[in-house]
């Protein structure tokens, strides 16, 4: 089998210590299943702009596009607005590579306590599946009379048939693959017209999935749902903004923010789907190892799975679990003292 390629951008802050815990984790699970990666490693970050005006070259698109994946760490600084790096880096990858997907995985591992007492190990295993190109983050609108009394924002948000289909017929597919139950966040109540929309779009979908038990929940009720009774959910299929607001919540419920991965994917492997932790540059503990490494090394069997590779990507998990279990292996975010490196040495071990 020919190499596959990943693009690696590290970002900023611990995103440039995460992702080299998880490619060293990935070099040694690779030389165990014979798999062929190499990579290529790419500065664009906050600390780019603040040095040449551009988050990544005008040519980034086109560099990205031949690679099998793409590993990212996370992007965001002090003194760079955050709507600068967003649109600046991730949001045209996702888009120019039709990341129509956002997968975000959520478990409770042995040994990692979560802050609710309804949420215990083995029972909270989930996955948010976030529509990852459209709906509330358009850039359909504008602001009007700058600086008046009479300034006005106006935001659209857009919803296609193509879209919402797409996004809840991947999450029907993969609740056939695990417990066969899908919740659909929606907000039909309040939002007159996209979200009957998304409801009606689900229900059709849902049809061709006879197989899987599903049903609608208002995002609200559904956000409390998931704090009182995480381990009901195994599927929740939910819009853009949805999606991006209950993963940070369900990461939380699995004890840290630190632990969830994701992966923005193509499912139709045109172009190159692109794997990160769910958390962000976290400058607070940039630079001093406290760093949990696990959301970017379990981002990395999400890459490992999609590239084809399901029983190396099967070994990173079972190397999380293992390590997780051992108060020896925890950072400071799940109780623990280890440092970052000493936990990417563990899994290493665990993996080789
Ligand atoms: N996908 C991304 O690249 C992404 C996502 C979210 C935020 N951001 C950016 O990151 C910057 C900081 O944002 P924020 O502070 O709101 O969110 P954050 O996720 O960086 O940090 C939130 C809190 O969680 C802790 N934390 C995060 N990751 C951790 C890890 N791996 N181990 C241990 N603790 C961890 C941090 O120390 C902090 O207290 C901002 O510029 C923001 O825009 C980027």
């Amino acid at each position: 089998m020919p190499a596959q390629c990943v693009a690696v951008i590290p970002g900023d802050g611990i995103g440039a210590e995460v992702t080299d815990a998880a490619q060293a984790v990935l070099d040694a699970v690779s030389a165990r299943h014979g798999i062929a990666l190499t990579y290529d490693r790419f500065d664009w970050s906050c600390h780019r702009y603040a040095e040449t005006g551009e988050m990544m070259p005008s040519d980034a698109i086109e560099t990205l596009r031949p690679y099998d994946a793409v590993l990212l760490g996370a992007v965001g600084w002090p003194g760079v607005p955050d709507h600068v790096s967003l649109w600046g880096l991730l949001i045209p990858i996702r888009r120019a590579f039709r990341q129509y997907a956002n997968v975000r995985p959520v478990r409770v591992f042995e040994g990692v306590e979560s802050p609710l007492r309804a949420a215990r190990a083995g029972e909270v295993d989930l996955v948010v599946v976030r529509e990852n190109v459209e709906g509330e983050y358009s850039e359909v609108g504008g602001r009007l009379n700058r600086g008046f009394p009479d300034e006005i924002a106006v935001q659209e948000s857009v919803f296609t048939r193509v879209g919402v289909e797409r996004i809840t017929r991947h999450a029907f597919e993969l609740a056939r693959t695990r417990r066969r139950r899908l919740t659909s966040a929606t907000k039909s109540n309040g939002i007159v017209h996209t979200m009957p929309f998304w409801d009606e779009v689900v229900s059709e979908v849902a049809a061709d999935y006879p197989d899987v038990e599903w049903e609608s929940e208002l995002i609200d009720a559904l956000a409390a749902k998931v704090v009182l009774e995480p381990a009901r959910f195994d599927v929740i299929v939910a819009s853009n903004l949805f999606g991006d607001i209950l993963s940070d919540l369900t990461a939380a419920v699995a004890g840290s923010i630190g632990i969830a991965p994701s992966a923005n994917l193509d499912p139709t492997h045109t172009y190159p789907s692109m794997f990160e932790p769910v958390h962000g540059s976290a400058p607070d503990i940039a630079g001093k190892a406290l760093a949990n490494p696990v959301g970017a090394v379990w981002s990395a069997a999400l890459m490992l799975e999609h590239l084809g590779h399901e029983a190396a990507g099967a070994d990173v998990l079972r190397a999380i679990e293992t390590a997780m279990a051992d108060p020896a292996t925890r950072t400071p975010d799940i109780g623990g003292e280890a440092t970052t490196d000493e936990v990417k040495e563990r899994l290493v071990d665990l993996v080789g």
